[in-house]
């Protein structure tokens, strides 16, 4: 077993620099929940350019998911943005409406959560589900949508997509019904996509297939992604920089393999030590084994 600290870099070979704009900038956002006004999020910034992925790491209760709901606007009622911004595409998002928002997410923004299962509607056939999707937010066509549909379910990497296509939620395993979500996530065509703990329920295989996904998704549409995760394998095999989150604070930020090869904080260097037994390389081993 090979201790992470020499273990050799196998991260996906990181795009270039790009000198193209950033599709998302996060600016020292700090989050406050008003009703106790306790400030949960203090001071976290990232900025993506197209064809990036960032990763979010920390343990339960650090931040990660209201740092998501904050960039993609969805923060629960009493929450607020007290102080930093989010820039979306070059669009500040402090002064936007709701029907703004709206029009923001789906098309510039998506994500795909943990429970894929508890974002269908378990009496409408998957196919279907999806064909709304490109209806209301492409403007396409009944049976556009329909074939664009299955069209996506391919690129999902699901076998049958027409056979798929025509069944319920019920009727699909977790893996398959989280390559559901990301079909509709990216149905729009988005510049980010947010993967907040998607793989988190999945077996390592599985997990393994959904984060080789997203690479590829990545590679030949240039979509940014964030990954968030309490496991900083999942963010080894995904991200080029990383972002540890503890108590709402980031403790450390820096290039993926800089921050799991060399850990400056003794709280990254607890979670990598956490990885000693399996190593960080496991999804890929797992895929191999496969
Ligand atoms: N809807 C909510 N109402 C009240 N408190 C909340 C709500 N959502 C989050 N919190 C609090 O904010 C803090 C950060 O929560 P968050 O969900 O961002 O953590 P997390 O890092 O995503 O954790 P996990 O790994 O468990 O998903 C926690 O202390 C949590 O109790
Ligand atoms: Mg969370």
């Amino acid at each position: 077993m090979t201790s992470p600290t020499t273990a050799p870099d196998t991260r996906p070979v990181p795009v270039p620099a790009p000198a193209a704009p950033p599709v998302l900038s996060v600016r020292d956002v700090h989050i406050t929940d008003r009703s106790t006004g306790r400030e949960i999020v203090r001071g976290v910034g990232f900025g993506l350019t197209p064809g990036r992925s960032v990763g979010i790491v920390g343990e339960s209760g650090s931040g990660k998911t209201l740092t998501c709901r904050a960039v993609l606007g969805i923060l629960p009622p009493h929450f607020e943005v007290s102080a930093g911004s989010v820039e979306i595409d070059g669009t500040d998002t402090a002064g936007l409406t709701p029907a703004s928002w709206t029009a923001l997410r789906g098309s510039t923004i998506g994500a795909v959560f943990q429970d894929p299962a508890s974002y269908l509607n378990p009496s409408i056939r998957v196919g279907a589900q999806l064909a709304e999707v490109l209806r209301v937010k492409k403007g396409l066509g009944r049976r556009a949508a329909r074939d664009r549909a299955r069209e996506l379910l391919d690129t999902v990497r699901l076998r049958e997509p027409a056979l798929v296509a025509g069944q319920y939620p019920h009727e699909l395993s977790g893996g398959m019904l989280q390559r559901v979500l990301i079909a509709t996530a990216v149905a729009a065509e988005p510049r980010v996509l947010i993967a907040d703990e998607a793989t988190t329920a999945l077996d390592v295989t599985v997990q393994a297939e959904i984060l080789d996904l997203l690479a590829d998704l990545r590679e030949r549409t240039g979509l940014a992604l964030v990954v968030v995760s309490h496991d900083l394998a999942v963010v080894a095999q995904t991200c080029d920089e990383v972002l540890v989150l503890r108590q709402g604070e980031v403790v450390e930020q820096g290039p993926t393999h800089e921050v799991l090869h060399a850990p400056r904080h003794d709280y990254t260097r607890l979670l990598v030590a956490e990885h000693e037994r399996y190593g960080l390389e496991r999804f890929r081993t797992a895929k191999e084994d496969a």
